[in-house]
């Protein structure tokens, strides 16, 4: 694991979307794994800054998104649909049949998950995945439990999540209660893996994922076990490993 301190919210998101265009230029058409949430938000910023600024291409890009609500139809501004598209898709040149993103509004969830799981395979895998990470120690949706789900499935969220969701709803009765998930196993079959935190609420997370035991109940330790994962952390997410 390659950990990097970063000196605030701006730096850890330059320096991420450094290693993503550096990911698409050297393989431009790399599949990349896509998470949601606030923390990625400056780093997607700053990659449609480097494709209007200095030509990054898209184009030939494939992308697959950690998760999606279920309930939640794409045109809805809480969906990650519309949280994509809104801060990155529509900004840059990726091509839309490159585009994938669990349809949170299936009528069949297993069928739409065992798609979803035969979408990334035929694609290759994922070559770099970006990943958040939850106060729970969750990753992706994949939340604390007695196992670790392996494929694409569906989930039932955590009260922390629900909680820490609500910020971005009109009350927390609106945060749906399941969603769809990658699985574990297909995170750690990503060929690289980046992982963000920033904020204090993060320190005891990165803390238990990074140094304490592997197990299901912070999901995130599984990454102890990948080849190359790099982890970038802004400092007062870094307080109990400095
Ligand atoms: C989002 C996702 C989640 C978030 C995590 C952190 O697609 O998969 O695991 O990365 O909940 O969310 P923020 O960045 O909002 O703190």
């Amino acid at each position: 694991m390659r950990i990097v301190i970063a000196r605030g919210y701006e730096d850890m998101s330059m320096r991420a979307a450094m290693i993503v265009a550096g990911q698409v230029c050297l393989k431009p058409d790399s599949v990349l794994g896509l998470a949601t949430g606030s923390t990625p938000l400056l780093m997607y910023n700053k990659l449609v800054e480097m494709h209007h600024k200095a030509g990054l291409d898209f184009s030939n890009v494939i992308s697959f998104n950690l998760d999606e609500y279920l309930g939640l139809a794409k045109e809805d501004q809480n969906s990650y649909h519309w949280y994509m598209y809104h801060n990155f898709f529509n900004h840059i040149n990726i091509a839309s049949g490159n585009i994938h993103i669990p349809n949170g509004m299936t009528q069949d969830i297993d069928q739409e998950c065992r798609r979803y799981d035969r979408e990334i395979r035929q694609c290759g895998g994922i070559d770099l995945q970006i990943l958040g990470i939850g106060t729970n120690g969750h990753i992706g949706f994949n939340e604390p439990d007695i196992k670790f789900e392996a494929t694409t499935h569906k989930v039932k969220l955590d009260q922390e999540t629900v909680s820490a969701n609500a910020r971005f709803f009109a009350d927390i009765s609106e945060v749906p209660r399941f969603a769809i998930s990658m699985g574990i196993k297909t995170i750690m079959h990503a060929k690289k893996i980046l992982l963000l935190a920033n904020g204090e609420s993060k320190a005891d997370a990165i803390y238990r994922a990074m140094y304490q035991g592997i197990t299901p109940e912070t999901p995130a330790s599984i990454l102890q076990l990948h080849q190359d994962v790099t982890v970038i952390v802004e400092e007062s997410a870094s307080k109990y490993i400095r």
